[in-house]
């Protein structure tokens, strides 16, 4: 049956996510026959994959067209003069999607992958995991970084916060070391990026965002994926409560960022303020430990933290300027 299948799927990518992700049998591919929903899940995956040009245009099979669906659906008209049953199965798919923390290109072809394998006769069909961390890992490189540059640069969402993500909510932080005027340049984001997410911290789960363990925080898909991507999990975790190891690297791979096609350059960095040092270790936030950690590497061990005393803290907006 296409959905029990699509649920193990998920549970198992789930788990090698480290996410506890359940799709119920009930909430796609009504009664999991080789039916309506199983072959538009395999349109719409033609759909997202035929975006892609040989001229170096277009993302191809990314999920766009389900995660951009109000602008990617004006193309699918321009080619088909009609977007019948591609808005039903988005609509369909969507809340699904927004519960799996999958990227939307995992979850829309896994999706069509498992719809087919409903059918009797059918191939069963390849399917590779991994779209939104190989898309931008392959952006990087071809810009000169490797994975772990990438994940170094990430610090800078330590100090970020998200305004476009969610409208509902401007300022949401990715992490709860803010205080009512800043952000600090610590460790806790790559440690909280980690902790089993449970809720969504405005309108409900939005395209780019998947569940984040506290009330205020919000987790960018992107950043849950690094974490948890095998080419990228060990990086990830080096970096918990490893703040001068991280500010180096993070230097390192700002300068060699700064300088990407630029030559003759004056060095004035001479210029720019000392900042403020962060010395502490980094805690886990009120009632969380090592058991709520999604560990993804398993090379090394996970670094010992103590927790905050006192109940889960809910993390405030960082005002805008
Ligand atoms: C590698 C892939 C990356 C992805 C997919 C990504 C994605 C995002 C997203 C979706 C937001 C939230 C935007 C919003 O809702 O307003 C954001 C915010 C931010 N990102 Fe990234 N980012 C990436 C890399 C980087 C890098 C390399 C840097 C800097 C070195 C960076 C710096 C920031 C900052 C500072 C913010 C906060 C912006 C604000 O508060 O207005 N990001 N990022």
């Amino acid at each position: 049956m296409v959905l029990g299948r699509l649920a193990m799927f998920v549970a198992l990518f789930a788990s090698q996510l480290g996410n506890a992700a359940v799709v119920k049998r009930s909430e796609l591919f009504d009664g999991g026959e080789c039916g309506e929903e199983a072959h538009a899940a395999l349109r719409l995956a033609f759909h997202d994959a035929i975006g892609f040009s040989t001229s170096g245009t277009g993302g191809g099979a990314d999920g766009s067209i389900l995660a951009f669906n109000s602008t990617e659906l004006a193309y699918v008209i321009r080619f088909e003069s009609r977007t019948t049953s591609i808005d039903d199965i988005i609509a369909r798919q969507w809340p699904v999607f927004t519960k799996t923390n999958l990227t939307a290109g995992d979850f829309l072809h896994l999706a069509a992958a498992v719809g087919v394998a409903n059918c009797p006769g059918s191939p069963q069909l390849p399917y590779s995991f991994g779209h939104s961390v190989t898309d931008i890992l392959a952006r990087m490189a071809d810009a000169g970084f490797v994975a772990a540059e990438v994940v170094w640069l990430l610090a800078s969402h330590s100090i970020g916060d998200a305004n476009k993500i969610d409208p509902s909510i401007p300022g949401t932080p990715f992490d709860s070391c803010v205080n009512t005027l800043s952000h600090c340049s610590d460790t806790q984001f790559f440690l909280e990026v980690l902790l089993q997410g449970t809720a969504f911290p405005g309108n409900g789960g939005q395209s780019g965002e998947v569940l984040s363990p506290l009330a205020g925080e919000m987790r960018l898909q992107s950043d849950f994926a690094f974490s948890q991507d095998s080419r990228t999990a060990c990086f990830w975790q080096e970096a918990v409560n490893a703040q001068s190891f991280i500010m180096g690297k993070f230097e390192a791979a700002m300068a060699k960022m700064q300088l990407l096609g630029q030559s003759g350059l004056t060095d004035c960095s001479d210029v720019i303020p000392v900042p403020a040092t962060f010395t502490n270790n980094i805690q886990y936030p009120a009632s969380f430990n090592q058991s709520n950690v999604q560990i993804a590497c398993t090379t090394t061990p996970f670094p010992s933290l103590a927790t905050v005393a006192g109940p889960a803290p809910t993390v405030s907006p960082v005002p805008q300027s």
